[in-house]
């Protein structure tokens, strides 16, 4: 990762955090986009990075904070569309089509955005890397709310489909799973972190909880040439839990 250019949305907090963090002690320029401004700055500081306010729902915002990306170090190497939040909770029956296309915003928009703008940088570059993450909710129903499933179920296909076109460029594009991961998105659902510990180490079939570090480290391998030639791939990461 030394010297690759990496940019990171919803890098203020939890996974993304910890991939900024690791992708910057491997030796990466990191730039850090999230719509929270004053997590986001302080974090990109304590790195050595750039942070850049972002509302991944806008597509002229992450077309933005692609170009000053550029604009700061002359390439995108890898793009690691991340940005989520749980969204319509609750029975199908009962959701809104507001609520709905609120959560599609925030969890899928956003990924088909964001490979779109990172893949026009790299297809000038002729090479990089996408990455995105969608959820175990991605891979079978019955987990989450209905929005938040059907999006990262929609973070998968766009993977595939987007590596099947880009491949023609030197682009590779892949997603990860996760499983329930301790992250402040979790603690809040769970009312606090050791409670979200306890959760997550009750429904880890290996019997101890997942960490925002373990998504970050492989994301780090999808990233990496020890990858080359993996593309249009999921990496499930749930202690076994879809197994
Ligand atoms: P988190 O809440 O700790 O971090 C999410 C970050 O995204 C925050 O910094 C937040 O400010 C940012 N964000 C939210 N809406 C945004 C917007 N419109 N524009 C820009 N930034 C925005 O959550 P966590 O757990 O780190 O989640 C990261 C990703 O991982 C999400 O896509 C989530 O769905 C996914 N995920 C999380 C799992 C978990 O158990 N924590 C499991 C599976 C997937």
């Amino acid at each position: 990762m030394q010297d690759k250019v990496v940019l990171v949305t919803g890098a203020a907090s939890g996974i993304g955090a910890a991939a900024a963090r690791r992708f910057a002690a491997e030796g990466a320029r990191v730039v850090l986009a999230d719509i929270n401004e004053t997590a986001g700055t302080a974090l990109a500081a304590a790195l050595g990075g750039h942070f850049v306010v972002v509302d991944v729902t806008r597509e002229d915002q992450i077309e933005r904070a692609v170009a000053r990306t550029v604009e700061l170090h002359g390439r995108l190497d890898c793009m690691i569309n991340n940005a989520g939040v749980v969204g319509a909770v609750g029975s199908l029956l009962e959701t809104t089509a507001q609520a709905w296309r609120a959560t599609q915003a925030v969890l899928l928009d956003s990924v088909f955005y964001g490979i779109k703008h990172a893949a026009r940088q790299m297809r000038e570059q002729r090479s990089g890397v996408i990455l995105s993450v969608s959820s175990i909710a991605g891979v079978m129903g019955g987990l989450g709310p209905h929005a938040y499933t059907a999006a990262k179920h929609g973070v998968i296909g766009l993977t595939r489909s987007a590596a099947a076109e880009l491949s023609q460029y030197g682009i590779r594009v892949n997603a990860v799973a996760p499983g329930t991961t301790v992250t402040p998105l979790v603690e809040q659902v769970r009312g606090g972190r050791e409670a979200a510990m306890e959760g997550a180490k009750q429904v880890s079939p290996l019997g101890s909880a997942l960490l925002p570090e373990e998504i970050a480290a492989s994301l780090l391998y999808l990233a990496s040439d020890a990858a080359a030639h993996v593309t249009a791939h999921t990496l499930v990461v749930d202690s076994g839990v879809t197994a």
